[in-house]
C-alpha cells in the first residue's frame, strides 16, 4: 500500500486491503476514495460512502482512523471533558448526545471519559448497525432519523434520554448533516447545556455554502451560545497526504436558536 508523504500508520489486521489514488489527484473531502480488495474482489468506495465503508467490518476505522491519522473524535471530546471540568466538575453527570455517530468511536471516547450516558443518532440504518456490531457497549439507545423531519418515535426517545450535552465530529456540512437538522438537536439541550463540535475551517467563513458559517458565527455574535474553547487543528491527513484542517469548538447554550 503506498504511502502518502508524512504519514506513518500500522498495517490493519484486516481481511481487506487499501490503496489509495494516485498523491496527484488532489481531490476535496467529498471526493476522496480508497481501492479496497475484500473477498477477493476490488471495488473504489468514496470515504463519504458510508453506508459502503461501514459494511465491511474495521474498514471504516482501518481507512479514517489508522491510515488517514484523524484525530476529531479524540480532539472533540479531550475539548468538552477539560472545559466542563473546568466550569462545571467532572463530566460523570453529562448526558450526551452524539449526532452523526457512525459506528460509534466517539461515543466509546466520551464512556471512557465516564459520562453518565450516551444517546447516539445517525441518518444511516447501516451507522446503527456499525455500532451495534462494532461498540455494542457504548450506547444506551442509538436512534436512526432525519433530524429535519425527526418523526415522533424519535422525538419521544430524544426526551426520554433527556441530553444535557451535544457533540458532532465531522458530521456538519459536505452534504452531511444540514443546518437545520444540527439545530433541531441543540435545542433538544436545556439553557446551560453543552455544545462539542468540530467542522472544516472554511465552512466556518460567512456566507459560506453549507450555512454553518453565518448560523454558528450568528449563535456565538448574539449569545446564543457563550463560546469556552475555539480550536484549529488537523484533522486528518488527504488520501494526497495534505493537513486537513478543522476547527474545535465548546461552548454552552444559553437559549434556543431560531433558523430563519
Ligand atoms: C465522517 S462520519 C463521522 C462519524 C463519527 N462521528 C466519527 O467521528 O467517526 C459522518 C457521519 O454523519 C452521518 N450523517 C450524514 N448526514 C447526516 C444527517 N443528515 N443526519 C445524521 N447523521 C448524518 C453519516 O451517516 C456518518 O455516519
Amino acid at each position: 500500500m503506498p504511502a502518502p508523504s508524512g504519514i506513518d500508520w500500522p498495517v490493519p489486521a484486516a481481511p481487506f486491503e487499501i490503496s489509495l489514488p494516485p498523491p496527484a489527484d488532489e481531490l476535496d473531502q467529498n471526493e476522496e476514495w480508497v481501492n479496497v480488495i475484500h473477498k477477493g474482489g476490488s471495488r473504489q468506495i468514496r470515504l463519504h460512502d458510508y453506508e459502503q465503508l461501514y459494511s465491511i467490518p474495521g474498514l471504516y476505522d482501518a481507512v479514517v482512523y489508522d491510515l488517514l491519522q484523524c484525530k476529531s473524535p479524540q480532539r472533540v471530546v479531550r475539548a468538552l471533558a477539560d472545559v466542563h471540568r473546568d466550569h462545571s466538575g467532572d463530566p460523570s453527570r453529562l448526558r450526551v448526545l452524539d449526532l452523526g455517530a457512525g459506528n460509534g468511536i466517539v461515543g466509546e471516547l466520551l464512556r471512557r471519559q465516564g459520562v453518565a450516558g450516551v444517546l447516539g443518532t445517525d441518518i444511516l440504518p447501516g451507522a446503527a448497525a456499525a455500532a451495534r456490531r462494532d461498540r455494542p457497549e457504548v450506547y444506551d439507545d442509538y436512534v436512526v432519523a432525519d433530524l429535519t423531519a425527526p418523526g415522533q418515535d424519535a422525538a419521544r426517545r430524544f426526551l426520554a434520554f433527556a441530553p444535557d450535552a451535544l457533540v458532532t465530529v465531522a458530521a456538519l456540512g459536505y452534504g452531511d448533516i444540514p443546518p437545520e437538522a444540527f439545530a433541531y438537536a441543540f435545542n433538544l439541550l436545556p439553557d446551560g447545556g453543552w455544545l462539542a463540535l468540530c467542522i472544516k475551517d472554511r465552512f466556518l467563513e460567512e456566507d459560506e455554502r453549507t450555512g454553518f458559517g453565518d448560523l454558528i458565527g450568528q449563535m456565538i455574535a448574539d449569545g446564543t451560545v457563550d463560546l469556552a474553547l475555539q480550536q484549529r487543528y488537523v484533522h486528518r491527513r488527504s488520501t494526497a497526504g495534505e493537513k486537513l484542517f478543522y476547527v474545535a469548538l465548546v461552548g454552552q447554550k444559553r437559549r434556543s436558536v431560531q433558523l430563519h
